[in-house]
């Protein structure tokens, strides 16, 4: 104890490899492959993945948010956009995500331009949402400081009374983002550290795949 020497955690990647031969020419069914591969394999939080936004200055911020949607357009999230990654979009609308999928030995990154999705899909997606989630969503304004947590009960004790039936509106702020990538980056970790790493990069409307150095 009182050692932080991360030695000891030193283990081998050995999931499997990836081969040029193997990729899907189109980074999205590359993607869809793998996500159904570690929910398949019965990892928790296949769909949590890093958002990593940066200020008008240039400073970086990260944090988990869950994957909701993907498709060919992109990959959608939910959010307060009062909270410091809404502020953060709004000025600089470019994103990386990040999935980190341990039990597979995998990485994937995508970056691109980030867009705010018409209040709509936030209502189907928020009604769809079971009603504790709903009443804490509207209970909290994500980011600000509050005096305690007696505050936020309070909040939800109060909504809970005022729609009984659960039907508490969506906020206003509470709204869905999509990022479309114009690169990606499939990691898988291999034996010795000689790891697998392919890049696409939209050129043209073509997607490039190149392998990048370990
Ligand atoms: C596993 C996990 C999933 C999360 N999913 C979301 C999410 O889908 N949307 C969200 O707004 N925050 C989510 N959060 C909370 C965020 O990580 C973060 O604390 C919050 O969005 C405020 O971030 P910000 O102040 O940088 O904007 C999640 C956290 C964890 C650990």
């Amino acid at each position: 104890m009182g050692n932080n020497d991360q030695h000891h955690a030193r283990r081998e990647y050995a999931g499997g490899a990836m081969s040029r031969a193997e990729l899907h020419e189109d980074p999205f069914q590359q993607f869809t492959t793998w996500l159904q591969q570690v929910i398949d394999f019965g990892s928790k939080d296949a769909t949590a993945m890093t958002l990593a936004t940066a200020d008008a200055d240039g400073a970086p911020s990260a944090r988990t948010v869950l994957l909701k949607q993907h498709s060919a357009n992109g990959f959608v999230w939910f959010t307060d956009s009062r909270s410091r990654k809404g502020h953060e979009l709004s000025v600089n609308p470019r994103a990386e995500l990040l999935f980190y999928w341990r039990d597979l030995d995998r990485q994937v990154r995508a970056r691109g331009p980030v867009e705010a999705l018409p209040p709509g899909e936030a209502d189907a997606y928020f009604q769809s949402r079971p009603p504790g989630s709903r009443f804490s969503t509207a209970a909290s304004e994500q980011t600000s400081v509050i005096a305690s947590r007696e505050v936020l009960e309070s909040r939800v004790a109060a909504l809970r009374a005022e729609y009984p039936h659960g039907n508490v509106p969506r906020p206003e702020a509470w709204i869905g983002y999509r990022l479309r990538p114009y690169s990606f980056e499939f990691w898988q970790g291999r034996e010795n550290r000689l790891h697998d790493r392919f890049r696409y990069l939209l050129e043209d409307g073509r997607w490039r795949i190149d392998r990048l150095s370990p």
